[in-house]
């Protein structure tokens, strides 16, 4: 492949194509091509080629070395510290959203509520207004996720369970909890409930999606330590992945109606701050399997 050719196929409707014109461009490509192949890797949906637009990337500066309008390529910052930068950054972008636009968005329901009186809870104001609301909790939430965290010694067993009793009360006949009970550890409770209670939240909702009456162990629920960490992993057999799991954390990234979508966004930051990953995989058997961990 040419390199034109390789430049105008990153804009094709193939994803194959793509991926093929990414892996060309690492022989072919041009330092001065590294924008529009930066650029190709924000738009990118599909795993595979952004795994292949990224190593292009690493090739090709190391080609062309450090350019000095690039320094976040040449200093080589540790990922600790990036994923410090970034929080640091979450926390202030959220802190600011909310307190710039959660007030007059407070106001205008007020407002709206007066002007438009009884028709009020039928009204489109009302559930768009709804909307935004939503979207401003999710918000604060991860703005919480990327506060420091305040570990104080807690049951696992016992958060897990009212967990489950208040945010997905009608599903516990069919959650079970495997891990040992009590299960004391040092961590940051707030934290840990917000990688949790995102992880249980979406097992329930994919076994009713599923449209399967939900049966014993649909969800099952399994936590534990080893040597250098703790981690709880969330097996449902509901609907199962669509799509590239990664792309299910992003932030607004969400395959339900009246979902904000920031559950899995809010649970990565949170993990984060404490140290540690969550991951989403299809399960052996249909469904998923959501794992967190994080360092003792
Ligand atoms: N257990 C799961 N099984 C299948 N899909 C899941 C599961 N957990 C998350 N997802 C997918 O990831 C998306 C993002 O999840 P989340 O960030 O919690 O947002 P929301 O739940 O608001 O849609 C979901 O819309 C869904 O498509
Ligand atoms: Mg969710």
């Amino acid at each position: 492949m040419s390199h034109d050719e390789a430049i105008s196929q990153l804009a094709s409707p193939s994803a194959h194509a793509r991926g093929q014109a990414a892996r060309a461009l690492g022989d072919v490509g041009l330092g001065g091509d590294l924008p529009a192949i930066r650029k190709a890797l924000l738009r990118e949906t599909v795993s595979y080629v952004q795994y292949a637009l990224q190593d292009t990337i690493k090739r090709l500066t190391n080609k062309t070395g450090p350019r000095p309008d690039e320094p976040e390529e040449g200093i080589n910052v540790p990922p600790e510290v990036r994923q410090q930068i970034y929080g640091q950054a979450v926390e202030w972008v959220t802190g600011f959203l909310l307190h710039e636009i959660a007030s007059p968005v407070g106001l205008a329901m007020v407002s709206a509520k007066r002007e438009i009186g009884a028709e009020w809870e039928n009204s489109r104001t009302w559930r768009h207004l709804e909307t935004i609301h939503r979207v401003f909790d999710a918000i604060e939430m991860l703005k919480n996720a990327a506060g420091a965290p305040r570990p104080q010694e807690f049951d696992l067993a016992t958060l897990l369970q009212e967990i489950i009793e208040t945010e997905v009360p009608d599903a516990q006949p069919s959650i079970s909890r495997l891990g040992a009970k009590p299960f004391v550890l040092k961590g940051d409770p707030g934290l840990i409930r917000m990688v949790v209670s995102n992880g249980i939240r979406n097992a329930v909702e994919s076994v009713s999606a599923s449209g399967v009456e939900p049966a014993e162990h649909a969800v099952v629920i399994n936590w534990g330590k080893t040597d250098i960490d703790y981690w709880v992993s969330v097996l449902d057999r509901g609907a199962g992945i669509t799509g590239p799991a990664e792309s299910a954390f992003e932030i607004g990234s969400s395959t339900k109606r009246n979902h904000s979508g920031f559950g899995l966004a809010i649970a990565r930051q949170a993990i984060d701050t404490l140290t540690g990953e969550v991951t989403l995989e299809p399960a052996r058997n249909g469904g998923a399997v959501y794992t967190a961990r994080w360092k003792r």
